[in-house]
């Protein structure tokens, strides 16, 4: 791609807003800080920066462009994100031919099969389970959105369909759709299940004829199916979860469905298995807040606890919408109508309040041994808040509560805090990034190579001063800033990144530089002395190199050339030391 084109849509693009899109950033000085979505990050980590227009983490060290931030955010080439950047601001961009998946066939077959079910709903076969459908007040704008279809009481109807197309049994029992040659889903209502982009990879079949069996029977795991690494509904819940600031996590997908017939789009499902880490990661990368709106029956209340405790851990911020009458979202929504349930979203409670509240259920304060064992329970939970006032408020109602001494409460509380802010530092200590140990060399190399992106006295200065950088890596770093500087007549780190793109040998080295936290306006005689010292690094490598070359010669005179030659390369390497 042109690179005065990359230029231009890079240039018109500001990457805080536009990373402010996929996470929380917060004003920090002059930079931004949100929790970097590339690694586990539960402490802001990832600082970008609107003058120089890159992002880099302290922690992982992932630095780079907006290019480069939506590559590795989307798992997507570099010229996939430059087409959607380059979109956002009005140029459309021919990507060219995106490389095929080498799982399409299998997304191919699921989308045939999709189609099929699809039609068999509508048929006059799909009577009963249209009836099922609409008695769940499911309209059918509803089910064309969700792409809702209909397995039929046969078990060679999808088989015969899809072999006679061609497709290869083998491939339709590892994929699911058949079982032992059969037909998987028999007489089921099928609800498609998708990818993160959107794609269907599964299916869930509901019975709705209230046969005795398994209410649900769901898309075993598969090449391109992975429950634990999707979440119901993610790629519609997408862009209303960035919008609103907050995503909604249920546990079914009907209730995402209900939800999503009010108007309630940010929510997601995962489909009653237990939160995985890897659900936790495509939660983060949709917003901050996780809302919490499991079943309102004791299983949803205990699910509410482990999950929020894993988000909280996650360093997210969670809140809980608690159902009454061990209801579910959808039947809560049914019964009570969505204005209620409105309500309880802008009434949501935070995660502490409401694991206090569940701790109090069935305490007899009577009891002092209850009591106490509900009063440390608590304090552990106050002592997780990170609010001052906060923790304050909460201490405050639990001395009214339980009548206990606010003081002996406050006491109690510092002891916890205490413990444990030994203990965090232990383990902060443990999560510093091992950064090698650079030699001043390899420090002098990095700061000036930085220094030339940022400054152009500093590239003629290396030009002009013919400096020679002993380690390939930055010596090619060097020239193509050189080159760059003198296609283009400016530089900057944001563009060279994007100029760079095709280079991966040297991407791990230019990240490590972009990741420096340096002075804006050097010094000059501070680069002067970074030169220096490259100088007489190259210097000593020389004196080296002539050494060596003076044991194995023989003759006389050779040896006292040479050595004439390293007297010389020493005193000036002694000047220059001064
Ligand atoms: N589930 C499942 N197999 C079952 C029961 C449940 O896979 N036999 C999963 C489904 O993904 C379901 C979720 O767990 O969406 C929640 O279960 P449940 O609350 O029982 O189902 P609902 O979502 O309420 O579905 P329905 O209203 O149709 O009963
Ligand atoms: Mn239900």
């Amino acid at each position: 791609m042109e690179q005065s084109l990359l230029n231009k849509i890079r240039e018109n693009t500001d990457i805080v807003e536009f990373i402010g899109k996929y996470i929380t950033l917060e004003k920090k000085g002059k930079n931004y800080f949100g929790l970097c979505p590339f690694h586990n990050d539960t402490n802001p980590s990832l600082s970008v920066s609107r003058e120089k227009q890159i992002y880099k983490c302290f922690v992982c060290g992932e630095a780079g462009n907006v290019f480069n931030f939506l590559m590795k955010f989307e798992n997507i080439s570099f010229k996939e994100a430059v087409r959607i950047v380059a979109e956002e601001i009005g140029i459309s961009i021919d990507s060219g031919p995106i490389k095929e998946d080498k799982n399409k066939v299998f997304y191919d077959i699921y989308d045939i099969a999709l189609k099929f079910y699809q039609n068999n709903l509508l048929s006059s076969l799909g009577t009963k389970a249209r009836e099922y459908l609409a008695n769940r007040h499911l309209t059918m704008d509803i089910i064309k959105e969700f792409q809702i279809g209909l397995s039929l009481d046969k078990r060679d109807n999808l088989t015969n369909m899809l072999t006679k197309k061609g497709y290869d049994l083998k491939v339709l029992n590892d994929l699911g759709l058949t079982t032992n040659n059969y037909d998987t889903y028999i007489n089921r209502i099928i609800f498609p299940l998708y990818n993160t982009k959107g794609v269907v990879n599964g299916f869930s079949g509901r019975i709705y004829n209230g046969e005795k069996t398994n209410k649900y029977l769901n898309s075993k795991e598969t090449v391109i199916f992975k429950k634990g690494e999707n979440l119901f509904n993610y790629h519609r819940a997408k862009e209303e979860a960035r919008k609103s600031k907050y995503v909604i996590l249920m546990e079914g997908f009907m209730a995402v469905i209900r939800a999503y017939t009010i108007g309630v789009k940010n929510c997601v499902a995962t489909m009653g298995t237990s939160l995985t880490s890897n659900q936790i990661s495509l939660l983060k990368k949709l917003s901050n807040t996780v809302y919490l709106s499991l079943d309102g029956d004791k299983a949803g209340q205990t699910a509410t606890i482990n999950n929020g405790k894993m988000l909280v851990e996650a360093g997210l911020n969670v809140k809980v919408i608690p159902l009454s009458d061990n209801l579910d979202p959808d039947d809560f929504i049914l019964k009570y109508g969505e204005d209620k349930f409105k309500s309880l979203i802008s009434s949501a409670i935070n995660y502490n309040d409401y694991k206090i509240q569940i701790l109090k259920k069935g305490v007899n304060f009577q009891s002092s041994t209850e009591l106490t064992n509900y009063i440390n329970s608590v304090l552990g939970e106050i002592s997780l808040v990170s609010d001052e006032i906060k923790r304050e408020i909460m201490l405050k109602n639990l001395a009214n509560e339980t009548n206990v001494w606010y003081n002996t409460l406050e006491k109690k509380l510092n002891e916890i805090l205490n413990t444990k802010d030994y203990k965090e530092k232990e383990q902060e200590i443990k999560v510093i990034p091992k950064k090698s140990k650079k030699d001043k060399y390899e420090k002098a190399m990095q700061t000036l190579i930085y220094y030339m992106l940022t400054n152009r006295d500093v590239i003629n200065l290396v030009i002009n001063s013919h400096l020679y950088f002993p380690i390939d890596s930055y010596r090619i770093l060097a020239r193509e800033i050189s080159y760059f500087y003198e296609k283009y007549g400016y530089i900057n780190m944001a563009d060279f990144k994007s100029y760079m793109e095709n280079n991966n040998v040297l991407n791990e080295t230019f990240n490590d530089i972009l990741a420096l936290d340096l002075d804006n306006n050097p010094n000059r005689n501070t680069i002067l002395d970074y030169l220096m010292v490259i100088k007489n690094y190259n210097k000593a490598l020389e004196i080296k190199r002539l050494e060596n070359l003076i044991m194995n010669e023989v003759d006389p005179l050779e040896q006292a050339k040479i050595s004439n030659q390293i007297m010389k390369l020493k005193m000036e390497s002694e000047n220059n030391g001064k």
